[in-house]
């Protein structure tokens, strides 16, 4: 699998690589950094590949770019299978898995338009809550209205979730 894979895409030298993200969210998860490949980083993407623990699995590869922690707690909502390697001289120097955030903050929008977080005047920051993992659901932290794993991805990809803030755990 190993050897198969590095002749598809070869090893990067410096940056990051978004390793087990379940299959066909690895553009999702270009659009969450903001990557579009007019930014001028190199760049492979490699979809439905073989893995012993998802059976197939995207990979993303970003050389010379490192994430900000809110980046990894936006994968973590999308891509909870995720690990994030950060590769120097072409080691990889810190693996770690994500880790979906018991608190986001900023990070999405309440659905309900009554929500104190969508107040024209002085809305309040929103905040949800983590209720259940599998399925991904959260509940604002004001209104009790929820979110599923689904509205999530949708906010998150179609750019018009919250900037700022970000999450937290
Ligand atoms: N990788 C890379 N460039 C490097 C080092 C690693 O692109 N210089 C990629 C590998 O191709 C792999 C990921 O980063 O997709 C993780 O690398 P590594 O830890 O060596 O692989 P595994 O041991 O298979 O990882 P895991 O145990 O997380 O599955
Ligand atoms: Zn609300």
């Amino acid at each position: 699998m190993k050897a198969e894979e590095s002749l598809l895409v070869r090893k990067i030298q410096e940056g990051t690589v978004i390793d087990h993200i379940p299959a066909g969210r690895a553009l999702d998860v270009l659009k969450i950094l903001g990557l579009t490949g007019k930014e001028g980083y190199t760049i492979a993407v490699v979809m439905n590949v073989p893995s012993r623990k998802l059976g197939r699995k995207d990979i993303v590869k970003v050389e010379g770019r490192f994430l900000s922690p809110e980046e990894v707690d936006a994968i973590a909502l999308i891509a909870p299978t995720a690990t994030i390697n950060i590769v120097k001289g072409f080691s990889v120097v810190l693996k770690r898995r994500v880790e979906v955030p018991a608190v986001v903050e900023g990070l999405l929008r309440c659905p309900n338009p009554n929500c104190v977080t969508n107040s024209p005047r002085e809305p309040l920051r929103p905040r949800f809550e983590l209720i259940s993992r599998e399925p991904l659901r959260f509940r604002c932290s004001y209104c009790g209205d929820e979110l599923s794993g689904e509205d999530i991805v949708k906010q998150l990809v179609s750019g018009h979730a919250q900037k700022g803030e970000g999450a937290r755990r």
